[in-house]
């Protein structure tokens, strides 16, 4: 033992002389590479395939390490990394067997899901989206590095930017929406958030951008099904914002369960090398999904050493969860189906990630557990996660401005929803503590103080199947299923009918959305409907508060009830945060990240379409031989970039400084905003253009820019939108990224329907 802990501290002191001057490890950075070549050539091959291995953390007990399965194989160096474990007495813990106990003292590097928050949990990333606050964004993800990090953790699977269309796929709650505008400035937000300037510091993590690529487009939004697009659109409208985390510097990437171009993601090497590496320039390890490796023999790629070997080619260099590379690499290295060249390169992308984050100078620098007590769930991150919270609310409808409402009187808090700290921290929040959530109830009693009485009846539960209760809850029933959906809704019509006024706190269940939770049928979970319908027939005024990870067809709701507030999950302080917007103490600011359809049969329905040859426009509907429906418009129910306010903002017209340009001159786009109500708030305005000849069909139009704004009552600005040609830019059929002169139409508005548009000409 004795011997153990002088080679260890000698073997520090060495790390620390080569590793403290170059504290990020940049790469070409020349100590670094030293430093890892000095290092391999001590490591055996099977030391070397070890590294590769991602494992799940399983049953960890703190203190027995050593003796358990896991504990041998770190022993036998035959782990890199471990996956959601969490303390930092767990993974000190760890990392002591690591670094004490095995031959060359490789530390391990530790990964979690931290998406949207860690402790102190901030709104689900679709939510975040609408606030079109990229500040905010970055702000989420500082925080939770700055809380992992005070954990234990020094690398996270985030962020998500799968763009998706089609909201019956679960896994729209994890990421940005439909539009690659606005994924790409989340992306980079949320890269520069978890790993600010220098990753070796205690307070940074690896952020991994995921899963490359398209996973978003799963055919029927089923999850983990096949995709099958064309090179133009994924460069166009799916790429561009895993790109954005490349540009931003994204330590790592996480490939994605579906095949691309008929060869599974974590197999392809067009994608991992070909795109990723020599195209994008990427520098730093990919990862594959939770056991995406093995999943390709289902694919039908051949046994998993046919499969590891395929990985391994194509560029993948950690393997989560399969064991593949570690059970099958040597042999094919014998065999001649590897080479010694790409077992190295995976080996070494995984020690400098190692080497950036500061792990082999101290292992224990993310292990400071003062930090754990006083960093996690703070006063000061709670206020922030609040506050970023009522950014992101959507007010979908208002008539009579029955909202903000006043603190008077008695009010009906009615739903399944209404009490439910369970669910308000949102799809994905690992490391919450759901106790610690603020529910609607608390939040609203505490909002009102003496001022107004607030009652409580559940209504309904969330579904009225047990069975899929419990599917929703990793296997738990949570419903109360004493009752029929009848009596539930009686009993809350008699509560409410004493009311001033009721508000429906209605939705899906966190879990209804996030991985592995399609659905077919997008209309509010169970008896909510009817639940609703029994609340309007009181007569009294209906406000409903609708939580969910996804656009649902409320075509019904949006008809029938005055009020809508789109809540998503606001994370931890959700009820503090909903009560903040419902009784008016802050206008709610948000817009839709993505298109609400009116009904499933028009999904996949998205603001930034094409024109098709037949175009209805502004036609109207039904129009024989035109492009539309026989039992729909093609209107969306709510478009993207859609919310209201309390107050109204009206637009003037749109200004160009220039009728007509070239080359690389520069566009000013001019609009006035005026706050002409009676509140202060803020609007999100958005900039599109769409180019009206092109060598490839172009979109109707693309969001370019946006900028969120306060005007207080009665105010008015003049914005402005600068524009080049980057902004015309798109891949031509030839796959360059270029712009092609002629007319633009420039549209600024507050939604992508409502624009003022106005036409140039630029040449080249
Ligand atoms: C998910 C990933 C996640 C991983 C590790 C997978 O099932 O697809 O998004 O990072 O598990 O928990």
């Amino acid at each position: 033992m004795r011997y153990k802990l002088i080679f260890l501290s000698a073997f520090l002191a060495l790390n620390l002389m080569t590793a403290s001057a170059q504290k990020t490890g940049t790469a070409g950075d020349p100590k670094m590479n030293r430093f890892i070549g000095d290092l391999m050539k001590k490591m055996t091959l099977e030391e070397k395939i070890g590294q590769l291995n991602l494992h799940p953390s399983g049953d960890i007990v703190t203190g027995e390490t050593s003796g358990s399965e896991i504990g041998k194989k770190i022993i036998e160096g035959k782990i890199g990394g471990l996956l959601n474990i969490k303390s930092v007495q767990k993974i000190r813990d760890v990392q002591k067997v690591a670094v004490e106990e095995s031959r060359l003292k490789i530390p391990l590097i530790f990964g979690m899901d931290v998406i949207h928050g860690y402790q102190t949990t901030f709104p689900i990333p679709l939510a975040l989206a609408s606030s079109f606050d990229i500040g905010a964004m970055e702000q989420t993800a500082r925080i939770a590095a700055i809380e992992a990090s005070a954990d234990g953790i020094c690398w996270t699977y985030a962020p998500m930017v799968d763009i998706t269309r089609d909201p019956r796929w679960g896994r729209i709650a994890e990421g940005a929406g439909e539009d690659a505008y606005l994924g790409s400035c989340a992306a980079e937000a949320y890269v520069h958030g978890f790993q600010g300037d220098d990753l070796s510091k205690n307070n940074t993590i690896m952020a991994c951008v995921k899963h490359f690529g398209l996973y978003g487009a799963a055919e029927a939004g089923r999850d983990y099904n096949t995709i099958d697009m064309s090179r133009l659109r994924m460069y166009n409208e799916y790429f561009p914002p895993y790109r954005a985390a490349v540009k931003a510097g994204v330590g790592s990437v996480m490939t994605s369960f579906n095949e691309v171009d008929g060869i599974p993601a974590s197999g392809n090497k067009w994608l991992m090398t070909d795109v990723l590496r020599d195209q994008w320039g990427f520098n730093g390890f990919v990862v594959t999904d939770y056991t995406a490796i093995d999943e390709m023999t289902e694919h039908g790629m051949g046994d998993l050493q046919t499969v590891s070997a395929l990985a391994l080619r194509a560029g993948v260099d950690f393997d989560m969860a399969s064991e593949g590379f570690l059970t099958t690499l040597e042999k094919s290295l014998k065999e001649g189906k590897v080479t010694q060249a790409q077992i190295d390169q995976a080996c070494r992308r995984i020690l400098e990630a190692k080497y950036k984050l500061g792990l082999f100078e101290d292992p224990y620098r993310y292990c400071d557990s003062n930090r754990a007590k006083t960093e996690i769930f703070t006063a000061e991150h709670n206020k922030i996660a609040r506050d970023i919270a009522t950014r992101t609310f959507v007010l979908l409808k208002n008539e009579n401005h029955l909202l903000p409402l006043a603190k008077k009187g008695k009010i009906a808090l009615v739903g399944p929803m209404a009490n439910s700290p369970g669910n308000m921290a949102g799809m994905w929040s690992v490391a919450a503590d759901q106790k610690q959530s603020v529910s609607l109830l608390q939040g609203f009693r505490e909002a009102v103080g003496g001022q107004a009485e607030v009652v409580y009846a559940r209504g309904t539960n969330f579904v009225d199947d047990p069975r899929l209760d419990s599917w929703i809850n990793f296997g738990e029933s949570v419903g109360d299923y004493t009752r029929t959906p009848k009596e539930m809704i009686e009993e809350a019509v008699s509560v409410a009918s004493t009311c001033d006024v009721i508000v429906a706190a209605v939705g899906e269940p966190a879990e209804m959305s996030g991985e592995c939770s399609s659905r077919t049928d997008l209309s509010l979970p169970g008896s909510q409907k009817e639940l609703l319908d029994a609340l309007l027939k009181t007569g009294k005024p209906v406000v409903m508060l609708l939580f969910t990870g996804r656009p649902l067809t409320i075509t019904w709701e949006q008809k029938n009830i005055p009020a809508i507030l789109n809540v998503w999950f606001g994370g931890t302080q959700s009820g503090h945060a909903i009560a903040d917007v419902v009784f008016g103490a802050v206008n709610p600011s948000g817009k839709l990240p993505v298109t609400f359809p009116q009904n499933v049969g028009q999904i996949p329905l998205y603001y930034n379409h094409k024109n098709t040859g037949r175009p209805l426009e502004d036609k109207e509907w039904f129009h024989k031989f035109l492009s539309n429906y026989l039992d729909v418009t093609n209107d969306p129910l709510y478009p993207f970039g859609f919310g209201l306010s309390y107050t109204v903002f009206t637009y003037g017209d749109l200004k160009l400084d220039k009728k007509k340009l070239a080359g690389d001159q520069k566009l000013i786009a001019t609009i006035r905003l005026t706050n002409s109500g009676k509140y202060d708030g803020a609007e999100v305005v958005q900039l599109y253009i769409r180019d009206m000849v092109g060598s490839i069909t172009r979109p109707v139009k693309e969001l370019k820019g946006f900028q969120k704004v306060f005007l207080k009552a009665g105010e008015s600005r003049d914005l402005s939108f600068t524009i080049t040609p980057e902004e015309l830019k798109f891949y031509n059929s030839d796959l360059k990224y270029d712009w092609e002169p002629g007319e633009f139409t420039i549209m600024v508005g507050g939604n992508s329907r409502d624009v003022k548009p106005a036409t140039v000409i630029w040449e080249k």
